[in-house]
C-alpha cells in the first residue's frame, strides 16, 4: 500500500473481502468479553469494591463492557513519588534501548489489534473502519517516535569552539510528564502522548478520559509486557476533577501533554504556573477547533459532497479535525446542498461493529443531550436543512445523533465547538471572501481547514491568509497520518508542536551543552 518512503503500518483494507473475513473472525471472541481495569502503579493496588464503576456501551446501554476501579488522590501522590524516583535511572538508559521498547510495543499492538478494536467499538462506540485506523495510528506513533528519538537524541552534536576545548549539545529527558488524554482516540492519542514522553527519557503518569479507561488499561498492560518498568509508566483512571489537580499542582511535574478542551488546557496552564518552587513546566496541548471548509464556484460538487460527508459525519463528527462550518459560494450552493441532502439520506446509523454502519453513537448521554439541544434550537427556527433518519430501533437504545445540516446566518451564532455529526452551512458572495477569511481567523481557533476549488491561485490566496495548523485542498480534512500530515493547531486550538511530526519530541526534552577543557 505504501512505498519505501512511507513506513506507516498497513492496517486492514475493509474493501477487500479476504482481509475483512479474518478480521471479523478475530473480533468474535471479544464480543461478550468483560474487561476489568484499575490504577496501575509501581506498587500493586488492592482491589476496592467501593471505587468500581460499571462500564457500558454508548450504542447500547444494556451492554456491559466491564468494570473499572477509579484511582484515589493518595494513589496519585504515590504515583508521583515513584515517577520522580524512577526518572534519573530511566533517563540514563541509552535512547536506543527505549526506542527498542517502543518498537516492541508497536508489534504487540498489531498482535492484539482485534481485542483493542473490539474495546474501541464497545467502550467508545468506534466503528470498525475507525478502529483499524486507530490501531494503525498508535503503531505509527510508536515506530515514528522511536526513529525520531534515535535520530535526535542518539548522538550529541559537536559544536565548533576554541582549540583546547570540546563543545557539544545534546538532548535529555525533562523529568516527570503527566499525559491527559481524550476518549475520541483512546488508543492512538493516549499512546502517542505516553510513548513520546517515554522515549525522550521522561517517566509518565497517564490519566485517560473517564469514558475510555479500560482500553487505556490494556494499553499500559501491553507497555509492561514489552518491558517498560512499572514505575516508568503508571495509569490513574479516575475523575478528572479528583486526579487532575493533584497532578498538575505538584512541583515535581516538569511537563503535561494534554488533548481535550481549550478551557481545560487553560486550567492546567494556570495550575502549573501557580506552583511554588516548581519548574516552568512544558505544556503540549491539542485542543478544540471550529473547523471550516470553503468552497468556490469552480469546485466539483460531487467531490465536495463526498469530502463534506466524510469530514463532518465520519466518526459521528467526534474528531478534533472534523468539519463544523461549510462556506459555500452562492453560485454553487443550491447544487451542493441538494446533493448533500441526498447523500445524507443514504447514511446508515447503527451498531459500530456492523460493517454497513456509516455513523455510530456519540460518546455518552451528556454529549447527546448537549448536541440535541443545539439542533432543537435551530430546528425551532426552521433552519435544519437536511438530516439523516435515525432508525427507531436505535432511538432509545444508545446515544445516537442523526447527522444534520443547519443553516447559519453568521459565524457568530456558533459560540462553542459542537463535537458531533452537526454541519453548519453559510453562503457567501465572491466579493465577500476577505470578510469570510477574517471571520474564521477572528474566532481564534486554528486547527483544520478545507479548500475546494479548481482555481489554484484562489486556493493559494486563501491558504496564505487562513490561520490554522492543517490545510487540506480538494480532499477531506480528517485522518491525518503520522509523519505525512503532522497534526495540531494554533491559537485556541493548541500549543503545538504537531503530533506525528519531526518537532514533537523536542517539547519533551531539555537541551544541554557540555564543554570540556582538553
Ligand atoms: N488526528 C485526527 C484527524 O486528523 C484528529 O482528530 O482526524
Amino acid at each position: 500500500l505504501y512505498g519505501p518512503q512511507r513506513p506507516n503500518a498497513k492496517g486492514i483494507n475493509l474493501m477487500i473481502n479476504s482481509q475483512v473475513e479474518p478480521l471479523l473472525d478475530a473480533l468474535k471472541p471479544w464480543d461478550q468479553h468483560l474487561w476489568q481495569g484499575g490504577p496501575l502503579l509501581a506498587q500493586a493496588v488492592t482491589p476496592d469494591l467501593q471505587r468500581q464503576q460499571a462500564v457500558t456501551s454508548p450504542f447500547d446501554a444494556s451492554q456491559q463492557v466491564g468494570q473499572i476501579q477509579w484511582a484515589t488522590a493518595e494513589q496519585a501522590q504515590a504515583a508521583l513519588d515513584a515517577a520522580a524516583l524512577a526518572f534519573p535511572r530511566w533517563n540514563a538508559q541509552p535512547v536506543a534501548q527505549r526506542a527498542a521498547l517502543l518498537r516492541h510495543v508497536a508489534d504487540l499492538l498489531e498482535e492484539h489489534f482485534a481485542e483493542l478494536m473490539a474495546l474501541c467499538a464497545r467502550e467508545a462506540g468506534k466503528q470498525l473502519k475507525d478502529g483499524v485506523a486507530e490501531i494503525r495510528e498508535a503503531v505509527d506513533f510508536c515506530r515514528y517516535y522511536a526513529n525520531q528519538a534515535e535520530e535526535q537524541m542518539g548522538q550529541a552534536r559537536v559544536l565548533p569552539g576554541p582549540t583546547g576545548e570540546s563543545n557539544e549539545l545534546y538532548l535529555t529527558g525533562k523529568g516527570v510528564f503527566v499525559a491527559i488524554s481524550p476518549w475520541n482516540f483512546p488508543v492512538a492519542i493516549f499512546l502517542g502522548q505516553v510513548v513520546a514522553a517515554l522515549v525522550a527519557g521522561n517517566t509518565v503518569i497517564a490519566k485517560p478520559a473517564e469514558q475510555t479507561s479500560l482500553v487505556a488499561y490494556r494499553c499500559v498492560e501491553l507497555l509492561y509486557q514489552a518491558g517498560v518498568p512499572r514505575d516508568v509508566v503508571q495509569l490513574l483512571p479516575g475523575l478528572g476533577r479528583e486526579i487532575g489537580p493533584v497532578l498538575t499542582s505538584d512541583p515535581r511535574v516538569t511537563g503535561v501533554a494534554f488533548t481535550g478542551s481549550t478551557a481545560t488546557a487553560q486550567n492546567i496552564n494556570l495550575s502549573l504556573a501557580q506552583r511554588h518552587n516548581a519548574p516552568l513546566a512544558a505544556l503540549v496541548a491539542e485542543t478544540g477547533g471550529q473547523n471550516a471548509m470553503l468552497v468556490d464556484s469552480t469546485a466539483l460538487p460531487e467531490q465536495v459532497v463526498a469530502d463534506v460527508v466524510e469530514s463532518a459525519f465520519a466518526s459521528a463528527g467526534q474528531r478534533c479535525s472534523a468539519l463544523r462550518v461549510l462556506f459555500l459560494q452562492e453560485d454553487i450552493a443550491d447544487k451542493v446542498e441538494d446533493l448533500l441532502a441526498g447523500a445524507m439520506q443514504e447514511l446508515q446509523i447503527g451498531d459500530p461493529r456492523d460493517l454497513a454502519t456509516d455513523v455510530g453513537p456519540v460518546i455518552d448521554q451528556a454529549a447527546r443531550t448537549q448536541l440535541q439541544e443545539h439542533i432543537e434550537h435551530f430546528r425551532q427556527q426552521g433552519r435544519v436543512i437536511a438530516e439523516t433518519q435515525l432508525p427507531e430501533a436505535w432511538q432509545q437504545k444508545g446515544q445516537f445523533i442523526a447527522p444534520v445540516a443547519i443553516r447559519l446566518n453568521s459565524l457568530d451564532e456558533l459560540e462553542t465547538e459542537r463535537f458531533g455529526p452537526i454541519l453548519h452551512i453559510l453562503r457567501y458572495r465572491a466579493t465577500e471572501i476577505d470578510q469570510v477569511i477574517e471571520s474564521i481567523n477572528r474566532c481564534g481557533y486554528g486547527l483544520t481547514f478545507g479548500i475546494q476549488s479548481r482555481n489554484e491561485s484562489f486556493a493559494a490566496y486563501i491558504d496564505q491568509r487562513i490561520r490554522v495548523g492543517n490545510v487540506y485542498i480538494n480532499r477531506n480534512m480528517i485522518g491525518a497520518v503520522v509523519g505525512v500530515q503532522p497534526f495540531g493547531g494554533m491559537g485556541l486550538s493548541g500549543t503545538g508542536p504537531k503530533a506525528g511530526g519531526p518537532h514533537y519530541l523536542l517539547r519533551f526534552v531539555t537541551e544541554r551543552t557540555r564543554t570540556i577543557n582538553t
